[in-house]
């Protein structure tokens, strides 16, 4: 790991860090998981990582680095577009929500990917949080669950509306923020110092700012005081009507009730991106991914891919056991894309 690492940053300095995922080494973790699940059974000798239920749902969800080729396969002729989520895909799941931070390798892999296919990463997080954990110029970003859209400008398309501005990039690309939203920020500014006060005698209790949603993180909380977290969170909530909870992995989020989710905001940015003949490759682990499974399934386009160590009810095709073979993937993703696509412009 570590030689890996500083293979990286000499790679880097050396300005060839686009060959990085070619180092066998960068390929990480559970490879001989696959090698069973390839040949369909686990040797009796070792011990199994895997139970049953996990293995009869990986038939239904098999996958996507085994499916790999088959996927490529069906990009033929079409423009393969990325989605990503961050926490629990891009990044492990940590304990304090602010140092959720991506390994080089993984950012090393996305960066690969974007070279040669445009990659979004649709998060819960406000944008410039996300945008502060990944630091890459070469993707867009879409924050607070689709809520807060950075993408391209297409060509002569109207972006004249209330929610949505022009702006331009460091290097001079003209990009479209859009927030449709943006209505709510004053009710959501209020609710977040309502909140913090109300909540601020539990031990434990995170507000995080996502500027289009609240997320009270609870991870920390005793268990004999979540009920009251609860009943305090629902308390401020009765006085905004036009706001609603949801829940996450150890997470209550305040949302606007408008109908936009990350499955919008994923058609928003297909739209943007103006390709006739896209495969949306989307890779998320959280609830509110589903909602954009949902729409490449409606579309009956492209790979919905499901982050998941456990079996679960989701609308993806295929499924990745953890951030690692995330990391995998998208390697392997990069690579192919280094040998066949046409680089795009940064
Ligand atoms: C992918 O396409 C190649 C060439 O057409 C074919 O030989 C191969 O069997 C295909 N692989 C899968 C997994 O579909
Ligand atoms: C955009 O508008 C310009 C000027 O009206 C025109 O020349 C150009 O072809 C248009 N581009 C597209 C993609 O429609
Ligand atoms: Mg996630």
């Amino acid at each position: 790991m570590v030689l890996v690492g500083i293979a990286a940053k000499l790679y880097e300095a050396m300005g060839i860090q686009r060959w990085l995922p070619m180092i066998p080494n960068s390929e990480p973790m559970s490879k001989s998981r696959h090698d069973h699940m390839d040949r369909g059974y686990i040797s009796p000798g070792e011990p199994s990582v895997l139970d049953e239920n996990y293995i009869s749902w990986l038939k239904e969800h098999p996958s996507a680095i085994s499916s790999f080729q088959r996927m490529i396969n069906a990009s033929k002729g079409k423009q393969i577009v990325v989605f990503l989520d961050y926490d629990g895909t891009l990044s492990p799941i940590v304990c304090d929500p602010d140092r959720a931070f991506m390994s080089d390798q993984m950012r090393a892999a996305v960066r690969e990917v974007s070279k040669h296919f445009p990659t979004a990463i649709i998060s819960g997080r406000s944008r410039e949080k996300v945008y502060s954990f990944v630091k890459l110029n070469e993707v867009y970003y879409s924050g607070s669950h689709g809520m807060d859209t950075m993408g391209p400008a297409r060509e002569n398309k109207s972006y004249d509306d209330k929610y949505q501005y022009k702006t331009i990039d460091e290097e001079g690309n003209e990009l479209i923020v859009f927030q449709p939203a943006k209505d709510f920020l004053p009710a959501l500014q209020k609710m977040l110092v309502e909140m913090t006060e109300k909540t601020k005698n539990i031990q434990g209790v995170v507000i995080e700012d996502n500027r289009f949603c609240l997320s009270v993180h609870y991870r920390h909380v005793k268990d004999e005081d979540y009920e009251k977290l609860e009943e305090e969170v629902e308390s401020v909530l009765e006085n905004y009507p036009e706001f609603h909870m949801t829940r996450g992995k150890k997470v209550m989020e305040v949302r606007p009730s408008i109908e936009w989710n990350k499955g919008h905001a994923l058609e928003y940015l297909l739209d943007n991106l103006g390709f006739d003949n896209v495969l949306p490759i989307y890779i998320g682990d959280d609830r509110t991914d589903e909602d954009a499974f949902k729409v490449l399934r409606e579309r009956g386009e492209g790979f919905p891919i499901v982050v998941s160590s456990k079996p679960r009810d989701t609308m993806a095709f295929h499924s990745l056991h953890d951030p690692s073979e995330v990391l995998s993937f998208l390697i392997r993703l990069g690579r192919w894309g280094f040998k066949n696509a046409y680089p795009i412009q940064a």
